[in-house]
């Protein structure tokens, strides 16, 4: 096992080469959801008993995640994809920096360990190079179900009200859909005194996914998925079994990717309604979509350019996005992208134009003239999901690309590139272990700013 340190400059010094220009065949096994998993496992902190968890994905996130719940006192066993996690004995004290930082998930913790012992602390989880990550409708919430919060030395320090042993339930309303804030409050009410309701809350599917295990666990929620969320807290919780959903976002990454090499693939298992935005688009830009029961079959041919604007669920998802916009790059014709959640999430434009697209972008909105061809090209990915855009690019393009920046990829993708593979694209992961410093990206001709873009997202 590489360890943390080295493991870091480790990934840095692997690429992917990809010989463009091969198209894909067969089918691609989906992993489980990351952006459940994660939120799954904060919440196996609301309960003595233990949780079974499957179909977790092999993810680096997924490794911090356990590495943080392992610091609290966490018990957990791992076999293949599945996790189980024992809470019985968890000595809370502060979350150590350097275990939370780049892992924003980590923050979700704060709600389950505030309303079992009344008290947690948790550094700011802080912006990242997508946008600057507020937290203000997790503290607010928190404070309205009756937490007592200061932030100090960037340590985000929640307790219980002087003489008050719960939290109390509240009618909260959230100025944004916040994806993790809805979270962070529905477990926090979970076990807390009396009813709690959520307006404004987000729909997704990894929050539906959330609401099904605490209710297997023995929460009173309802409707989850709608946005107004319904919690009757209860005395404690129990343990129980659960099985996480398939990653819509992994999925649509390869339907993606099929689009944009004119092939036929079936990806499963997947639900096909979670992803029925992006099948939208996908159809209207001129690809065969067929959905039977958890699989979805696609054939890509002659790409003409569509519009998006992304949106909280069930819109078109901003994880999807950058992938999406690989796509548009060759399409018929002119598009444009719209990223209405994160303010800064066009990493990617700058290095899909250094392989011969055409995109420019003012006020979050990219303006896309479809051409012909891409160049292959050394790249380096600044975020999880523009690196599965690269990745895309280099797909589609002529010759032959590297792609650094797996320590992202590897963050929300499991086995990217042997999936691909597998689907017959000449791809393959190459180690240089003479390279551990920047200086090689400079030397491999890699654009200096896109050195500076390998942050972790
Ligand atoms: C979750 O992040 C996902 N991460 C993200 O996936 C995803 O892009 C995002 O939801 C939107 O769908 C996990 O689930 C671990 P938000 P989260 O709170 O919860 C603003 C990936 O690639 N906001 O819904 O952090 C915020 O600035 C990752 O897998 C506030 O203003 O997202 C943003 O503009 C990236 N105040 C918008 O809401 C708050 O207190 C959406 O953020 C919280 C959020």
């Amino acid at each position: 096992m590489v360890c943390e340190g080295n493991k870091k400059s480790y990934l840095k010094s692997q690429n992917l080469k990809i010989i463009g220009r091969s198209s894909l065949r067969g089918e691609v096994k989906i992993s489980g959801a990351k952006n459940s998993a994660l939120v799954l496992l904060a919440a196996s902190l609301l309960t003595d008993e233990k949780i079974k968890l499957d179909n977790v994905p092999l993810l680096t996130d997924i490794e911090k995640m356990c590495n943080i719940l392992k610091n609290l006192g966490v018990k957990l066993q791992t076999k293949d994809h599945q996790l189980i996690i024992d809470s019985t004995n968890i000595s809370i004290k502060e979350l150590p920096y350097e275990l939370v930082n780049g892992l924003r998930a980590s923050f979700f913790c704060i709600g389950a360990l505030l309303t079992r012992f009344g008290e947690a602390s948790i550094p700011l989880p802080g912006g990242c190079n997508i946008g600057k990550r507020p937290i203000n409708e997790h503290i607010s919430g928190l404070k309205a179900l009756g937490a007592e919060i200061i932030i100090e030395k960037e340590i985000v320090k929640a307790k219980l009200a002087e003489n008050k042993n719960r939290l109390h339930g509240s009618n909260i309303r959230l100025n944004c859909p916040s994806v993790g804030a809805t979270e962070t409050l529905i477990m926090a009410a979970s076990l807390a005194q009396g009813r709690t309701v959520i307006e404004n809350a987000a729909r997704e599917p990894e929050i539906q996914d959330l609401c099904q295990m605490l209710n297997k666990m023995g929460a009173k929620i309802y409707d989850s998925g709608k946005e107004k969320i319904i919690i009757d807290g209860v005395q404690d919780l129990h343990g129980c079994s659960h099985k996480v959903i398939p990653d819509r976002i992994e999925a649509g990454t390869f339907l993606i990717a099929a689009a944009a090499t004119s092939s036929s693939i079936t990806v499963s298992p997947v639900i096909p309604n979670h992803l029925e935005a992006v099948l939208n688009k996908l159809e209207e830009s001129g690809s065969k979509i067929t959905t039977k029961g958890n699989s979805i079959s696609i054939r890509g041919n002659n790409i003409k350019a569509v519009n998006i604007e992304t949106a909280p669920f069930p819109g078109f998802p901003t994880d999807l996005q950058a992938p999406f916009m690989a796509l548009m790059t060759i399409a018929k014709g002119r598009s444009t992208i719209s990223e209405t959640i994160f303010e800064n999430r066009m990493n990617h434009v700058e290095l899909l134009n250094q392989m011969g697209s055409s995109i420019t972008v003012e006020n979050n909105v990219a303006r896309i003239n479809g051409v012909k061809k891409l160049k292959g090209m050394t790249l380096a990915g600044a975020d999880l999901r523009s690196s599965a855009a690269l990745i895309i690019a280099a797909l589609i393009s002529r010759r032959v690309s590297h792609i650094y920046g797996l320590e992202h990829l590897d963050r929300g993708y499991e086995n990217f590139e042997l999936k691909l593979s597998q689907l017959g694209a000449q791809i393959k992961r190459e180690t240089n272990r003479k390279i551990n410093s920047h200086s090689y990206y400079e030397g491999n001709k890699l654009a200096k700013d896109s050195l500076a873009k390998i942050k972790v997202a």
